[in-house]
Formats: structure tokens, C-alpha cells, sequence
């Protein structure tokens, strides 16, 4: 999907890492145009947004070379407005309604979602007067991307900072996906286990986690109160989602059985060990000279427990990863564990390798099975959300 933002930037030191947020939001394909206040334009040179965004960079308000009505122009086009770095000026003058540049003119005329995310030295931040027009801004609706504590290029060290570029990113794309997820509770399950035989050997799988990481990325973007149970991994926690970590197929049965009475929804992505061995052994094993026998018990399946134990309204999604047989073995195991869902996918196909940033799954349920195209995991995570949110709405 590609938007129209309009990145505000105001006369702030952090401006210069505005830069990257322009240069990220062009490359994700979305449509930047910056407007600049007079003072941010001593800090960068228009210039720069220009050529990162490869769009109009505006400050003034007239113009005699158009006819458009510059800032109606602009507010009409916008989808969503970040302002970053606002500072305590800009933010005073939004939450009085002054219109006295293009900025704050474009951001009274617009119908867009606004985020402004502050910038300045810890002591304005606390003040009073700001604290008072930034709670303005927000029961106004504006949403406030709050600054992070740290050094200050004042000197001070406190809170103030702008947020990195990175997740000023992320807080746009979470804010232009619709909230159709929104009131729901989900519980997903990621990664691999891993099941000790001794202080230096585990038994494992080959799951990154990044489709149920991807899952639980989607889910909260769209507005879900989401829980990511996971195993290990390299992953970081996706934005806005709680998540913990757990190691064996045991600690994850826990975990799960403790938030799944209140979830609405549950996606069991991970690939959980369907054996753990019979004893663990507290000292290192030692090589002998013959062959070595591990006795191996059954795991619980959580998914056939939770299919078991499910009320009506809950909906239960289950994967399926298959090396033969896709439909017929997905199938079977959406009858065997009650499942409402189950996402399978061909482990021998090479496109999809392990590890690999991109799936292609066919989607199972009573009603037959859907085949989705391959796509980036996180482009399918939400495929797999539209496709489930219009199944459940029919
Ligand atoms: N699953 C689970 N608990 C287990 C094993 C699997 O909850 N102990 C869940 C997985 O999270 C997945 C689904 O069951 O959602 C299917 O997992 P998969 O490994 O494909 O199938 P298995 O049931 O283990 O069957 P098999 O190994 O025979 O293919």
C-alpha cells in the first residue's frame, strides 16, 4: 500500500534524522511531501528531503508560480501527517490554533491523522505549558509519539530525545493500516523449542519464527491486543505486542494455557517438538564407544489440547508444515486438532526454505482451502488476516 504523508519538520536539532525517516517512507513506496518551517530550513537544506523524497519540499505559504491553493492542496492529499521533530513552538502554536506558516496552516485544513512526535531539552519537555498544549493535542486527537529519555544535544540528559528513525517508521505504517482487529485479543506462538539432553545438547527445529513474529506484527498494527509466546529466536519484539519467551515444549504448553481462556483468537505458528527426551541428565554426557540410544517421549499437542477445550466463539488457527501430501495431511490435521483454520505449507518447496523472508501457504478450513500467492512474510502475514477477518464476516 502506498500513502500520501506529509512529513512536518520543525526547527529542531533532531532534523537531521528526519532525513531518514523521508529516505525509509520513499523506499517502503510511499509518497513523501515534506513541508519545512523556516527555522528547520537552518538546520537542513531543503534540498536534501528533496532529493531523498523526490517530491516538492514546501515552507511558504504563498506562491505566485501556482495556482493551486498550496495548503488545501496538501491537506486534501494527505493520508497521514508525521511532524518530527515538533518543537515545544510548533506544538504551542497546534494546540492554539495559529495558522501563521504553511505548516500549522496544513494541519488545520486536513481531515488526515496527525502524529506529532516532540523533540527538545528535558526541562521545556516537563514544563508545565508544554505538558498542557501536548495533552490539548492529544484529547484533540493528534497522536503523540512520546520522546525517549537519553543524552540531549543540549547538553542535558533526560527526556527529550527523538525517537530513532526506525521506529518513527514503524509508528507510521502501524498508524496507516485500518484497525479492523481492533477490541480483539490474540495469542500467537512463534519459533522453534528446544528440548535439553544435558547442560550442552538440546534437540531443535529449523523455524526462524518470523512468520508468527510477522503474524504478531500484523495483528497489532491492525489494532489487536496481541501476545507473542515464542521460542527461541533472533528476532526482536515486534512493535506493540507483548511478548515472552519460553524455551521447552513444556514451558510453552504453560504459557499458552495461561492466556488462552481470554483470547479471542490463537494462531499456533510455532513449531513446537513433538518429543522431548525421557530424562534429562544434569552432567554432560560422555561418549562411550558404541552407539548411543536416546529415549524420546511425547510432547503435549498444544493445538489438539486448545481444539478440545475451545468455546464457540474462539478461533483457532493451527499451521501445518508438509513435506508430502500438502491438502491431505493439513486437512487431516484441522479434523484431528478442531482446529477452525489451518495454514499449510510445502517445506520441500526451495522457494521457501526455512529461515527463508518469504512463504507461501494455502489456507484450510470446512469450507475448502485457498491457496495465497508467495509473498514476503510480513505482506502475507496480513493476506492471512484479510482472508480470515472476510471468512468470519460471511
Ligand atoms: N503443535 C502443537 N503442539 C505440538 C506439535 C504441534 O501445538 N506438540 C501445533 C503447531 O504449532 C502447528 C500444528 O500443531 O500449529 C501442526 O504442527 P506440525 O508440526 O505441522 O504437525 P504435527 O501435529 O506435529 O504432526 P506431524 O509432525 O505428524 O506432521
Amino acid at each position: 500500500m502506498s500513502a500520501n504523508i506529509v512529513l512536518g519538520v520543525t526547527g529542531g536539532i533532531a532534523a537531521y534524522k528526519s532525513l531518514q525517516v523521508a529516505s525509509s517512507l520513499t523506499k517502503l513506496n510511499h509518497n513523501v511531501y515534506t513541508i519545512m518551517t523556516e527555522s528547520a530550513a537552518e538546520f537542513i537544506n531543503p534540498i536534501t528531503f528533496h532529493s531523498l523524497t523526490h517530491l516538492p519540499v514546501e515552507s511558504e505559504l504563498f506562491s505566485t508560480t501556482t495556482s493551486e491553493v498550496k495548503h488545501i492542496g496538501l491537506a486534501d492529499k494527505a493520508d497521514l501527517f508525521l511532524i518530527a521533530p515538533a518543537t515545544a513552538n510548533f506544538i504551542a502554536k497546534a494546540a492554539a490554533g495559529i495558522a501563521d506558516d504553511l505548516l500549522t496552516t496544513v494541519i488545520l485544513a486536513t481531515e488526515a491523522p496527525i502524529m506529532i512526535a516532540p523533540s527538545m531539552n528535558v526541562h521545556m519537555f516537563e514544563n508545565p505549558v508544554v505538558q498542557r498544549n501536548m495533552k490539548t493535542l492529544e484529547d484533540l486527537g493528534y497522536k503523540i509519539i512520546t520522546p525517549e529519555a537519553g543524552y540531549l544535544a543540549c547538553g542535558y540528559t533526560g527526556k527529550g530525545r527523538l525517537p530513532a528513525p526506525e521506529r518513527l517508521v514503524e509508528e507510521v505504517r502501524k498508524e496507516l493500516f485500518k484497525k479492523d482487529l481492533k477490541n480483539k485479543k490474540i495469542l500467537i506462538t512463534a519459533g522453534p523449542t528446544r528440548e535439553s539432553i544435558d547442560p550442552v545438547r538440546f534437540l531443535t527445529n529449523h523455524s526462524s519464527g518470523k512468520m508468527g513474529y510477522a503474524l504478531a506484527q500484523a495483528a497489532a498494527y491492525r489494532g489487536a491486543e496481541v501476545k507473542l509466546i515464542s521460542g527461541p529466536t533472533e528476532l526482536a519484539a515486534p512493535l506493540g505486542v507483548e511478548l515472552s519467551r519460553v524455551e521447552t515444549a513444556a514451558e510453552m504448553k504453560k504459557a499458552v494455557f495461561q492466556e488462552a481462556e481470554t483470547a479471542d483468537i490463537i494462531i499456533m505458528a510455532a513449531a513446537v517438538a513433538d518429543y522431548c527426551p525421557q530424562e534429562y541428565s544434569a552432567q554432560k554426557l560422555k561418549k562411550g564407544n558404541g552407539n548411543l540410544k536416546l529415549e524420546l517421549e511425547r510432547t503435549t499437542d498444544i493445538l489438539a489440547e486448545l481444539g478440545e477445550k475451545k468455546n464457540k466463539s474462539q478461533l483457532l488457527i493451527g499451521f501445518a508444515a508438509e513435506s508430502e501430501n500438502l491438502l491431505e495431511n493439513a486437512q487431516a490435521k484441522l479434523r484431528k486438532k478442531r482446529a477452525d483454520y489451518i495454514i499449510a505449507n510445502d517445506i520441500s518447496n526451495k522457494n521457501i526454505a526455512f529461515g527463508s523472508d518469504k512463504n507461501q501457504v494455502t489456507i484450510l478450513s470446512e469450507e475448502g482451502s485457498t491457496k495465497l500467492p508467495l509473498l514476503e512474510k510480513e505482506k502475507l502475514a496480513h493476506k492471512i488476516f484479510d482472508y480470515i477477518t472476510d471468512a468470519e464476516r460471511k
